[in-house]
C-alpha cells in the first residue's frame, strides 16, 4: 500500500507501453460507432466517455471507492445524490450551515413530499434528528463556518435508522479525509475547488461503497445529462499528480495565516481545524489526514472587511477556495449564511508563506488603522 500523495501521482494511468503518454488526450465523442444491437460501455457521449471513466479510476482510488460517478459540477453532484436516491414519503437529515445551495436543493426535497430536517455540524448535533432518516447529508469542514463533526459516530447512528450516510468532502478533498473508509455511503464533491485547484474547472462527483448505489448515481446522470466535459475531466486528472503537494503548502499557509490573525487586535473567531485550540481540532486531528487551507475570521464590520480585501495586494477578491492563488471575500455579500457582517472567509493559495504572511498584515494595518478614525 503506497501512501496518498503517491496514489496522487499515479492514480488512473494506464499500464506503460511503448510510445504511449502518461495520461493519454481527452476524447471527445458525442456518439461512439455502434453497430447492431447495443453493447459495450461506448454508445453514446451521454452514456460514458473513456476520459470520465480513467478520472474516476484515479477518483476511487483516492476516496477509497467501489466506484465514482463524475458530474459536470458540484451541484450536479449533489442532485444526483439529494433528487436521484430519494423519493418523496423520505426523511432527509441536513446540515443547517453547509453550503447554502445544498439547503436549497433541500427545499425541492420538501415541495416533493419528503421531511426535511436541519441541524448544525458542530457537536454532531445532527445525530438528535435522525429518527427514520432516508438519507443523511454531512459537510464536514462545514463552509464557511469551519465546524466538524464525526463521520463514523454519526454514521453508525444513522445506519441504525436504515439511512445512507452522504458527506460533502470538498473541502477536505479525498487526501484530507476518506469519508467512506470513515463508514460513509458515499462522498460527494465538487471539483471545482481544491481537488483540481486552478480555478479554471467546474467538475463533481459521486464516489459510492456500494456499486449498486453507484449504478443508481450512474442512471440519474444520464438521464439528466449532467455530464463533465471530456477537457473538464482530462485537466481534472492532469491536476491530481500535484494535488499533495498544493495541498501541503495551502495548509502550511493557512496555518501560519490564522497563527498571524490570532495576534492581530481587531481580528476575531479565527478558525481553522488545525489550530489546537479550535473547536474542531479534536475531531478534525482524529479523522482528517491534511486540515485544508481555508480560514474564517471575522473584522469589526462589512466596511472593514471590505477594506481588508481592497488593500490586499496577493489577495484576489473572490468566491471559490482550494485553488494555487489565494482568495477571500466578505461571504455575506452572498446571502444563505449565518454569519457576521464582517466574516471573511479566506483560501490560502501556494505562494510563498512569507510573502502572503506580509502582505495580510499590511491589508490588516491598511484596513484597521481606517477603522480607528
Ligand atoms: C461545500 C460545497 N459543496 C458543493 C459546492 C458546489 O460545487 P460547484 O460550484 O462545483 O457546483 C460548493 C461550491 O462552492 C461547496 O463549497
Amino acid at each position: 500500500m503506497t501512501s496518498d500523495g503517491t496514489q496522487a501521482v499515479h492514480a488512473g494511468l494506464a499500464e506503460p507501453g511503448r510510445g504511449t503518454p502518461f495520461l493519454g488526450g481527452p476524447v471527445f465523442a458525442s456518439t461512439f460507432h455502434l453497430s447492431g444491437e447495443p453493447s459495450g460501455p461506448y454508445q453514446y457521449g451521454r452514456f460514458a466517455n473513456p476520459t470520465w471513466v480513467a478520472l474516476e479510476g484515479a477518483l476511487g482510488t483516492l476516496e477509497d471507492a467501489a466506484e465514482v460517478v463524475t458530474f459536470a459540477s458540484g451541484m450536479a453532484a449533489v442532485s444526483a445524490v439529494l433528487l436521484g436516491l430519494t423519493s418523496p414519503g423520505d426523511t432527509v437529515v441536513l446540515p443547517s450551515d453547509g453550503y447554502p445551495a445544498t439547503r436549497t436543493l433541500g427545499d425541492h426535497l420538501t415541495a416533493r413530499g419528503a421531511t426535511v430536517r436541519h441541524a448544525p455540524t458542530a457537536g454532531d448535533a445532527q445525530a438528535d434528528v435522525l429518527a427514520g432518516a432516508r438519507l443523511v447529508w454531512l459537510e464536514t469542514p462545514s463552509n464557511p463556518g469551519l465546524d466538524v463533526c464525526d463521520i463514523t459516530h454519526l454514521a453508525e447512528r444513522a445506519h441504525a435508522e436504515g439511512a445512507l450516510v452522504a458527506v460533502d468532502n470538498t473541502l477536505a478533498t479525498p487526501l484530507g479525509q476518506r469519508p467512506l473508509a470513515l463508514g460513509a455511503d458515499l462522498s460527494v464533491a465538487s471539483g471545482s475547488k481544491a481537488l483540481t485547484g486552478h480555478s479554471d474547472i467546474l467538475l463533481g462527483y459521486v464516489a459510492c461503497a456500494d456499486p449498486e448505489v453507484a449504478d443508481r448515481v450512474r442512471a440519474w446522470r444520464t438521464l439528466t445529462g449532467g455530464v463533465p466535459g471530456p477537457m473538464e475531466a482530462w485537466l481534472a486528472h492532469r491536476s491530481l499528480a500535484t494535488l499533495h503537494l498544493r495541498l501541503a503548502r495551502q495548509a502550511d499557509n493557512a496555518l501560519a495565516l490564522a497563527r498571524l490573525l490570532r495576534t492581530r487586535a481587531g481580528v476575531t473567531d479565527v478558525r481553522h481545524p488545525a489550530l489546537p485550540d479550535d473547536p474542531s481540532y479534536p475531531v478534525a486531528a482524529r479523522q482528517m489526514r491534511r486540515p485544508g487551507c481555508v480560514v474564517a475570521f471575522t473584522l469589526p464590520d462589512a466596511a472593514t472587511a471590505d477594506r481588508f480585501l481592497r488593500a490586499a495586494r496577493l489577495v484576489a477578491e473572490a468566491t471559490s477556495f482550494g485553488g494555487t492563488h489565494s482568495i477571500a471575500e466578505r461571504r455575506g455579500r452572498w446571502p444563505g449564511d449565518d454569519i457576521p457582517p464582517g466574516f471573511v472567509r479566506f483560501s490560502t493559495g501556494c505562494e510563498d508563506t512569507e510573502d502572503l504572511l506580509a502582505d495580510v498584515a499590511q491589508a490588516l494595518d491598511a484596513a484597521l488603522a481606517d477603522d480607528a478614525h
